[in-house]
């Protein structure tokens, strides 16, 4: 423990803070006794870049750290990725243009030379100094007269917007050394008549700092939001506490009063998170109360309490047999997508628990894509994917890859990298990903989501730079790679019929014609409830196999939609399976996602067990037509 303390603390600590705000190179460069793991400051992007390299080798994390029991956990050696959000931020030159343009949302049918939009009149953008107060007033205007209505579309911390009961509310903001910088502010105005149509007018606020700095108050600082989680008793339970102080400064968090054989740690590496680790030993809410503390003045505190809903260990068992099981009886594979670092949340137990006792085969929800595990040239993160590799392998569960090329999720240094070069690049990543992974990944999207809603190749920076050889040069690089691997297109919207299904029955044509290594389609289907096109589905499923391609249903979860009800969910989970059985060449269903607690579609609890990982009618329509 102590050495990885102390190696974690003097390298990473002072890179992190670093590197957050400036660009990578001049990181590197002014950090050049230490450089970042395996990066080159300089790369030439076009040739090929640097391959992993032993530097990149993810290190073991101490238990203290997880909710794992039964397989290794390992963690990144540099830093964790620095999502790219800042690089979107606003800048003088925004500001200097002036107050940004309004969008106004016009209802279908509204004839706007009868009904004008509303709008707001003299608002301009606003300097301030942190620590001032901005009072802005709102008055929306209706050129039809009568009187708009209006809401902020997202208060800034410690903002308001009030009522002055005269047809205008004020906004008023105190903003503190956090928030220097350029913050933007929507007001949205909705027409007097048709409550549909609507303009939301941003406004920026350009906040600096004064010249004494003791002007500005200091404000207690906070613990920001845990979400509520269901765990089971006798498991360990580890929640991520993290402070918050708007005045741009690190608070500290102690317990109060922890409860025996429980920790609260500094994490070694990011110096703002403290982990709770406990092992509740009753049900009922378990809860900790914590002090968040100033680090300037450390009177200043707020007190909260962290909790988590323990159930019993039969609370989470349902009746009937494991999915894994009845799936095998069957000859198919029953699966989910696994949330990255699910061992890292407060219910990780339960949720390696439900995973590994329904699922046989497993995809990383997004720990593959290429901007997360090779975010810069010759840097790679394969901590997560390993993790759920070991996962899988103590599980005995069939790890299926994603994707290997999309047009999202892409890095910043290939999009910026020349076109000429791309192609080396796209290889590069599928031998390196495919070889580090070969005795443990078998199943590959290896192109995903390549048509648009017309049928036609969709835009990427691999067609453009390649045209549509893309698709055949990377399926031939990974069976290169790989003669045993079973090779995928993977696409969403095929579950019906229209010009996309048949574009990309075409496409399938073409390289089949060029003899390209092609083994199935993933048919993603993340639908509604409403969703009732089971006849083409069967037909699509057909064509496929007619193809001599298996199908695999990839990323299943069917949202909740209007007022629909459980069971409506349910009987579409249901006919879908249906429908695979019936198909010799369907050989997998995973959802996308193990609960709702974590589903990206959370809105709609979409998935087969609920937040508090309860069996839901969906999950037995599953396991019944399995049967
Ligand atoms: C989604 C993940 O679920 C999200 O967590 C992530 O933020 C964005 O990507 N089709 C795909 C998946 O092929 O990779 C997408 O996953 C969902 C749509």
């Amino acid at each position: 423990m102590e050495p990885f303390y102390s190696v974690a603390a003097r390298r990473i600590l002072p890179a992190t803070l670093i590197c957050i705000s400036v660009a990578l190179t001049a990181c590197n460069s002014s950090n050049s006794s230490e450089p970042a793991t395996g990066t080159d400051p300089d790369p030439d992007l076009s040739v090929s870049t640097p391959a992993p390299a032993a530097d990149d080798e993810p290190i073991l994390e101490d238990a203290l750290f997880n909710t794992a029991s039964g397989f290794v956990v390992t963690r990144e050696p540099g830093p964790r990725l620095v999502v790219a959000e800042e690089a979107a931020d606003l800048t003088d030159a925004d500001f200097d243009l002036g107050l940004p343009a309004a969008v106004v949302q016009v209802p279908d049918g509204l004839d706007t030379s009868v009904n004008q939009a509303p709008f707001f009149a003299n608002l301009q953008n606003q300097d301030v100094l942190a620590g001032e107060i901005l009072e802005i007033v709102y008055r929306p205007e209706d050129p039809d007269g009568g009187l708009p209505g209006m809401f902020p579309e997202k208060l800034p911390q410690g903002g308001s917007f009030v009522d002055n009961f005269d047809g205008s509310k004020t906004f008023r903001w105190q903003p503190l050394q956090a928030d220097v910088g350029i913050n933007r502010f929507t007001v949205t105005a909705v027409d007097a008549e048709n409550g549909q149509y609507r303009v939301s007018q941003p406004l920026l606020i350009r906040v600096s700092l004064p010249a004494d700095l003791t002007s500005i108050p200091n404000v207690a600082p906070e613990l920001d939001t845990i979400e509520p989680h269901y765990v089971r008793v006798n498991d360990p339970v580890v929640i991520e506490l993290k402070g918050i102080d708007l005045n741009g400064s690190i608070p500290s968090i102690e317990a109060v009063d922890l409860p025996v054989g429980a920790t609260l740690t500094q994490d070694p590496r990011f110096e703002e998170i403290y982990v709770l680790k406990f092992v509740p030993v009753e049900t009922g809410l378990a809860s900790v109360d914590v002090i968040v503390r100033d680090s300037v003045d450390s009177s200043l505190t707020t007190e909260e309490t962290v909790s988590v809903s323990v159930l019993s260990a039969d609370d989470f068992e349902h009746t009937g047999q494991p999915l894994r099981e009845l799936a095998a009886n069957r000859n198919i594979q029953i699966g989910f997508a696994a949330l990255q670092s699910f061992y890292h949340r407060p219910d990780g137990a339960i949720y390696a628990h439900v995973a590994a006792r329904e699922y046989d085969i497993v995809t990383p929800e997004n720990s593959l894509k290429m901007d997360y595990i090779n975010p810069e040239p010759g840097r790679y993160q394969f901590a997560a994917t390993d993790n759920l590799v070991a996962f899988a392998r103590q599980n005995d569960m069939t790890v299926h890859g994603h994707p290997l090329i999309w047009y999202r999720q892409v890095p910043d240094w290939v999009l910026n990298a020349e076109a000429g070069s791309r192609e080396l690049h796209m290889t590069d990543f599928i031998t390196r990903i495919m070889s580090r992974y070969q005795n443990d990944i078998s199943i590959w999207d290896v192109v995903n989501e390549p048509m648009d809603d017309n049928g036609e190749l969709r835009d990427s920076v691999w067609l453009e730079s390649m045209g549509e050889s893309y698709i055949a040069t990377a399926l031939q690089s990974a069976r290169d790679v790989s003669p045993q691997a079973t090779l995928l297109i993977n696409e969403f919207d095929i579950s019906m019929a229209g010009p996309k299904f048949d574009g990309l029955m075409s496409l399938v044509d073409r390289l089949q014609a060029q003899s390209v290594p092609l083994d199935g389609i993933g048919f993603q289907m993340h639908l509604f409830s409403s969703y009732d096109q089971f006849d083409a589905l069967r037909q699509n499923f057909a064509a496929v196999a007619d193809k001599g391609l298996d199908i695999y249903i990839t990323e299943l979860d069917v949202s909740l939609d209007g007022d629909d009800s459980l069971e409506d969910q349910a009987s579409a989970y249901r006919q879908i399976m249906e429908i695979c059985l019936q198909q010799p060449n369907c050989k997998a269903v995973q959802t996308w996602g193990l609960t709702d607690q974590y589903s990206f579609r959370t809105i709609y609890d979409p998935l087969l067990f609920d937040r508090s990982y309860q069996a839901k009618p969906a999950y037995f329509a599953v396991q019944e037509t399995l049967q």
